[in-house]
C-alpha cells in the first residue's frame, strides 16, 4: 500500500476530511477549540487528565453538543507506578540529564513554600488521592464512546482494545523511539503518533526515561514510518504549512499540532501563556522536570528556575499535584512566572489567533 492510500485509510476510518489533529490539552484542552477543529474537518482532541467519571461525562456532553463530528478523548496511562501510585522511573545508564533523587513530600513542600506564601495559600498537606484511576476514567470513555480514544504513556492494556473494538472506537497510541511505536502497533494500536522532542509538553516516553528518548521529528518520523504498518501521526513542531508537507514527504499520514492551536482565542489558556508562545524564542524552550515529576517542555519561567536550583523534585504525580496547588491560582491570576507554560520549539512560527487560519494555514501543507 502506498503512503498516499495509507492516509486516505486513515482519515476514511476516522470520518475526518482533512488529517490535521488538534493534540490534546491535560489541564488545558477546551470544548470550544476541540469542536472548532472537528467542525473545520480535522480530529479535535481533548485531554482527560486527572478528570474524573463524572466529568468525563459532563466534556462528553459539552463536546456533543458543540459539534457532531468525530472527535478523540486522550488519557495517560498508568506508567510503572509503585504501592503507592508514584511514577518510579528514573533516568538510567545513557541520560542525558539525569533528575535529582526524587525528594519526599515535605521535602518538595519545603522548596516550594515561598509560591505558597506569596500568593497566600495554606501550605498543602497529602490528599486523599493524588489521581482518579485509569479503570475509572477507561469506564467512563467508554460510556462516552468517541469516535476515537488516544493514549500517552504506554501500550493501552489487552482489555481496554477488546472494549474499545466493541464499542468502534479507534485507538491511537503515542511514541517517542522507534521501540515504543513497534510496541503500540503489537499492542493493537489503529495509528500512531510519533512526537519529536520539539513537542509541548510532556515527553511520553514509556520503555525508557525521557531524557534517554530525545529524538528529532525530522529523524523519528521516517524510522516509525517503516518500522510500522499502522498509519502515523507526525506530531511536535509542526506549526505551519511548510512542516505538514515536510511531515508528509517523511511519510506520514497526518499531523498533530499543539503550540499554534494553544495560541488561539478558543483554547483554555491565559493572556500570560499565549503571550509567551508569542514571545519565547525556540532556544528558550527547556524540558525540566520541575513542574510534574515528568519530563516536560515549555518556558523557563521563575518557578521552574527556581524549583530546578533547589533540586527537590517529588516524583510524579506527587510532584504535579503539589505544584498545582499554586499553579491554579496563578493561572486565575494571569501570573506567567508561577504556572506551567508549555509551549514547544515552533512557537515562534504560531502566529494566528484564529483556529481557522491556523488550520487553513495546516491544510495548505497537505499534499493534494
Ligand atoms: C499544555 C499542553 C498539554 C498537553 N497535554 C497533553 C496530554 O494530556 N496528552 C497528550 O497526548 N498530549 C499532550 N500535549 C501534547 C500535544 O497534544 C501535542 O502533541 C504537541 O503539542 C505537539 O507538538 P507542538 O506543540 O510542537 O505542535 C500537551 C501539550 C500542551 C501544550
Amino acid at each position: 500500500m502506498s503512503e498516499h492510500d495509507v492516509a486516505e485509510r486513515l482519515t476514511t476510518a476516522l470520518g475526518i476530511r482533512h488529517p490535521i489533529v488538534l493534540g490534546p490539552f491535560g489541564g488545558l484542552s477546551s470544548v470550544e477549540l476541540t469542536a472548532a477543529v472537528s467542525e473545520l474537518g480535522g480530529l479535535g482532541s481533548y485531554g482527560l487528565y486527572g478528570y474524573d467519571a463524572a466529568r468525563i461525562a459532563e466534556t462528553a456532553t459539552e463536546l456533543r453538543a458543540a459539534t457532531r463530528r468525530p472527535f478523540a478523548l486522550n488519557l495517560w496511562l498508568p506508567l510503572e507506578m509503585d504501592g503507592e501510585g508514584f511514577d518510579t522511573r528514573r533516568p538510567t545508564g545513557g541520560a542525558t540529564r539525569p533528575p535529582a533523587k526524587p525528594a519526599s513530600f515535605d521535602d518538595a513542600v519545603s522548596a516550594l513554600r515561598g509560591f505558597f506564601e506569596e500568593l497566600d495559600l495554606p501550605v498543602p498537606t497529602p490528599p486523599e488521592r493524588y489521581l482518579p484511576s485509569f479503570d475509572e476514567q477507561w469506564s467512563a470513555v467508554l460510556q462516552a464512546q468517541p469516535a476515537v480514544a488516544s493514549f500517552v504513556f504506554g501500550v493501552p492494556p489487552a482489555e481496554v482494545v477488546a472494549s474499545a473494538r466493541e464499542r468502534g472506537i479507534l485507538l491511537v497510541g503515542t511514541a517517542t523511539s522507534v521501540d515504543e511505536a513497534i510496541a503500540l502497533q503489537a499492542g493493537g494500536v489503529d495509528a500512531i503518533v510519533a512526537t519529536g522532542l520539539e513537542a509541548a509538553g510532556h515527553r511520553v516516553s514509556f520503555l525508557r526515561p525521557a531524557e534517554s528518548a530525545l529524538v528529532g521529528s525530522i529523524s523519528l518520523i521516517p524510522q516509525v514510518v517503516d518500522a510500522v504498518d499502522v498509519p502515523v501521526i507526525a506530531g511536535g513542531g509542526i506549526a505551519d504549512r511548510r512542516g505538514v508537507a515536510a511531515a508528509f514527504a517523511l511519510g506520514a499520514s497526518a499531523v498533530q499540532v499543539g503550540t499554534a492551536f494553544l495560541r488561539t482565542r478558543q483554547s483554555a489558556a491565559n493572556d500570560a501563556h499565549r503571550n509567551a508562545i508569542a514571545s519565547t524564542p525556540a532556544h528558550d524552550t527547556v524540558l525540566t522536570r520541575a513542574m510534574s515529576g515528568r519530563l516536560s517542555r515549555g518556558a523557563a519561567n521563575r518557578a521552574v528556575r527556581s524549583i530546578e536550583q533547589g533540586g527537590a523534585i517529588a516524583p510524579f504525580p506527587v510532584q504535579n499535584w503539589l505544584t498545582g496547588r499554586f499553579r491554579i491560582e496563578a493561572g486565575r491570576r494571569n501570573l506567567g512566572e508561577l504556572q506551567s507554560l508549555w509551549l514547544g520549539q515552533s512557537a515562534p512560527l504560531a502566529v494566528h489567533d484564529e483556529a481557522s487560519d491556523v488550520f487553513a494555514e495546516l491544510v495548505a501543507g497537505v499534499p493534494a
